[in-house]
């Protein structure tokens, strides 16, 4: 891939796999390639490595963050469990997003919860709707534990954003599918590894081994999946994609 940004011709040139175009720099094809190679300039500037959420970081792209809260005001989940924990910000974000709405509760799953980030987050005015496992999310008697805290009634949401490699992926999927609500989804975030491979900071491993293909092959055996963006709630515009971390992420449970 190559890009030519005219500015002042209002023109982007793009080759790919041999061919060479030319299209309006403000159309949406044009918003979309920029969009795709602004990604990974962004996240090897750890763009996303600069946000908090209520005091706490919160490692998301903004869209990725804010088309999540769609998901979750559309499904009004009773439980959001989210693999991967880091310093809290998201847990807090989707915990702040079920104080709002009034419904909800959040697990979260990390192998290790360093002292100061467990303290700031039982701590926290939102502590009250946060459950914190520690361990590694597909270990038998995590998962155990996670399902102890689940009444078969109650709406779920998973969110993973643990360990990204697709065999750890995959295993998450395998322990928490049968969770998920019909109508609603299992997350596997930051497939956009598979785009990052050739970048200053990335590994020319994550072509294959990455969350999305894990997802699109979890999709392939379990029928009672989809594999699709959700539909925005509100769109005034002609674009369609999200821009986004998280391609390919969202399983949606059909049946
Ligand atoms: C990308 S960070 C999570 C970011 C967080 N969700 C946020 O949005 O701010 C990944 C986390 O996964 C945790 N992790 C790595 N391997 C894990 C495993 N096997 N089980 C559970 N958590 C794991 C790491 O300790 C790290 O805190």
């Amino acid at each position: 891939m190559k890009l030519l940004i005219d500015p002042e011709a209002k023109t982007l040139m793009y080759w790919h796999e041999g061919k060479e175009e030319q299209i309006d720099l403000y159309s949406k094809k044009a918003f979309e390639l920029l969009s795709h190679q602004w990604l990974k300039v962004g996240w090897n500037q750890k763009h996303v490595y600069t946000f908090s959420w209520l005091g706490r970081p919160i490692i998301q792209l903004p869209e990725d963050a804010l088309r999540i809260q769609e998901v979750i005001y559309k499904v009004q989940p009773d439980v959001i469990i989210e693999t991967g924990v880091a310093h809290g910000g998201s847990l807090i974000y989707y915990a702040s997003i079920c104080h709002a709405i009034g419904r909800g509760r959040i697990i979260g799953v990390d192998i290790e919860i360093r002292e100061h980030n467990k303290k700031a987050i039982t701590t926290h005015k939102l502590a009250p709707l946060i459950t914190l496992i520690e361990g590694s999310s597909v270990a038998p008697e995590v998962v155990m534990a996670v399902k102890h805290r689940i009444k078969s009634d109650e709406t779920v949401l998973v969110i993973l954003d643990s360990n990204h490699v697709k065999s750890h992926v995959m295993r998450e999927l395998q322990a928490y599918h049968s969770l998920v609500s019909i109508g609603s989804y299992i997350v596997a975030t930051d497939g956009s590894m598979k785009d990052l491979y050739d970048v200053p900071r990335g590994n020319p491993d994550w072509q294959w081994d990455n969350p999305t293909a894990a997802a699109t092959e979890f999709a392939k055996g379990h029928p009672e999946f989809l594999q699709e963006q959700p539909a925005w709630l509100f769109n005034e515009s002609e674009l369609s994609e999200n821009i986004t971390h998280w391609p390919g992420a969202y399983l949606k449970r059909l049946r």
